[in-house]
């Protein structure tokens, strides 16, 4: 039976899953030998889950400790896959390692902290070069207001970090795609967000800003917050008008963190493992219509190494079911949904 990946690819394009290195919690997903069977069998590409993220490459100023993000890249090679860069700049105040916050950055702040973003870029992308997909900036936009967020970094320097961010990318992965990632959907009260994202795009193409693709995180289903789970044809109209806008400016578009959350699903398994289905198989084939979207990333393959079991608790206390496969490694209907889109 053809890989998930083998489907993908017949029309050109990748399928891939997040994987944590094996520390701890949900995430300790390289030290499941059933999950790392899943992943060789069905992925063509990996990203990390947090190893390449600020807050575990840096414990300090002084110090980058690749050991977590180096063990998904061996893995990786040893598996012939490829891997994806998640992420060269967190722009959110909350994802930042304490120590930034708390930096001195001295009598030339706006330097001093250009200096301390390209050096990261450098070494970081430097080590991996392998990476031909980089998410550059992650999440900068504030889905409220569809501002853009205020970090220590854009205190000390501006916005301008942003800019700064992906030309130190394109220098540093000249072979990279390099991509703007966030989580932006046709929810109601995204309206802001999705404004504030075109924005940013907009803005970047305008200045000449090294930027290739959008990356469309694309955590579907009951949203975070509210209570929906639907996706009807005008919610499917006003998302078909902003990813028109998007390929319009001339930008691919990857699904880097599909899956759907089932907090607001019935709780019985098949009506719930049906409804999960539909949702992804909707949403993929709207997306997969673009010919511009070059790929897909699963945020986990397995339930029981989602991180939606750690978030936005069920009402009635049960396990998540939002990925394409159940806790004993068996596939379930999204995987079906995922093959069909392809
Ligand atoms: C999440 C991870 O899955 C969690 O393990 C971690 O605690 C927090 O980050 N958007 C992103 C990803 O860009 O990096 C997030 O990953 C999920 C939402």
């Amino acid at each position: 039976e053809p890989s998930l990946n083998d489907l993908a690819r017949a029309n050109g394009r990748f399928f891939g899953s997040a994987v944590g290195a094996g520390d701890a919690g949900v995430t300790a997903s390289l030290g499941d030998p059933t999950y790392r069977r899943l992943l060789t069998r069905e992925c063509g590409l990996l990203v990390c889950e947090n190893e390449m993220k600020w807050y575990v490459l840096r414990p300090d100023a002084q110090t980058f400790d690749f050991s977590r993000a180096d063990r998904i890249a061996d893995f990786a090679r040893e598996n012939g896959m490829d891997l994806r860069g998640h992420t060269l700049l967190w722009h959110h105040p909350q994802w930042f390692p304490a120590w930034v916050a708390k930096h001195d950055f001295g009598p030339q702040p706006a330097t001093a902290a250009e200096a301390m973003v390209v050096d990261h870029i450098q070494r970081v992308a430097g080590r991996y070069p392998q990476i031909r997909s980089w998410d550059v900036v992650n999440e900068t936009v504030d889905a409220e207001t569809g501002e853009l967020r205020e970090t220590p970094l854009s205190r000390a320097m501006g916005q301008s970090v942003l800019d700064v961010a992906f030309h130190a990318a394109r220098e540093a992965a000249p072979q990279a795609q390099l991509v703007y990632n966030d989580y932006m959907s046709w929810e109601a009260g995204h309206e802001k967000h999705r404004a504030g994202v075109l924005r940013l795009l907009e803005g970047l193409k305008a200045r000449g800003v090294p930027i290739d693709a959008l990356g469309v995180q694309s955590h579907i289903g009951s949203g975070n917050s509210d209570d929906s789970v639907g996706f009807d044809t005008a919610q499917e109209r006003e998302w078909g008008a902003f990813m028109d806008e998007v390929v319009g400016m001339g930008l691919e578009v990857v699904i880097t963190e599909f899956d759907v959350h089932d907090k607001n699903l019935p709780a019985d398994i098949p009506s719930r493992d049906a409804a999960v289905a539909e949702l992804g198989r909707r949403y993929l084939d709207q997306m997969l219509a673009y010919p511009q979207t070059t790929g897909v990333v699963a945020w986990g393959m397995a339930d029981s190494h989602s991180w939606l079991q750690g978030n936005w608790p069920r009402a009635d206390g049960l396990p998540k079911r939002p990925t394409p496969y159940d806790a004993e490694g068996r596939a379930k209907p999204l995987r079906t949904a995922i093959a069909d889109a392809f």
